[in-house]
């Protein structure tokens, strides 16, 4: 069974530095869609901590929905190839959107997505991700608002997981190299 003392290496970031940024990002959205319709989409499941603050931080009126997605193949998501597992429930012809993510690793997710939304005819999209992985980036990806850039790292809490685990951590912490075998490659955490 986890054992979360163990299987956490050291806290990235803290509960209370993410709920600042995230509020500090509400404001800013605040300001850049007042008067506007905004869409919040999420990406299923990494994503539902970060919306939930969000969503709850922002003083604007949104909608949300949720995409799910998953890389296409298995062991690898190198060929940046997505499937939708769950696409919106909505039209986003004429609307502004923002995509809401947990991490950008290697950027093909959202870059993917971000394209596929574009393709729908919104009146805008943009993204909005808690954590960024600068020297894990495979893809430049436009991200008009981001939390924090980490290392090339191992990371658990608020949404991420490893194996479907530690999602429900408040913080951002790097897993313990003997639960995953070693190694920081990212394709690690990846089915
Ligand atoms: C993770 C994370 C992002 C994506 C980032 O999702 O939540 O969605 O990978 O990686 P990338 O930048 O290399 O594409 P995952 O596919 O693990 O699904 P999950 O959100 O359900 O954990
Ligand atoms: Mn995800
Ligand atoms: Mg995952």
């Amino acid at each position: 069974a986890a054992d979360m003392g163990r299987d956490l290496e050291r806290v990235l970031i803290s509960e209370d530095e993410l709920q600042a940024k995230i509020k500090e990002i509400a404001g800013k959205i605040d300001a850049d869609y007042a008067g506007k319709d905004l869409l919040i989409v999420g990406v299923l499941k990494g994503a539902v901590m970060i919306m939930a603050d969000l969503a709850r931080a922002l003083r604007i009126p949104v909608e949300m929905d949720w995409m799910a997605v998953s890389s296409y193949g298995a062991g690898t998501r190198s060929s940046g190839v997505v499937r939708v597992l769950k696409d919106l429930d909505t039209d986003i012809a004429g609307r502004h959107v923002l995509l809401v993510e947990d991490i950008i690793d290697s950027g093909l997710t959202l870059s993917w997505l971000a394209h596929n939304m574009r393709s729908r005819n919104p009146a805008s999209v943009e993204i909005c991700a808690a954590v960024r992985k600068p020297d894990a980036v495979k893809v430049p990806i436009d991200v008009k608002y981001v939390g924090f850039d980490i290392p090339n790292e191992f990371v658990i809490g608020y949404g991420l997981d490893y194996a479907e685990r530690y999602r429900n951590l408040p913080f951002i912490g790097t897993l313990a190299p003997h639960v995953y075998g070693g190694g920081t490659e990212s394709a690690a955490e990846k089915p």
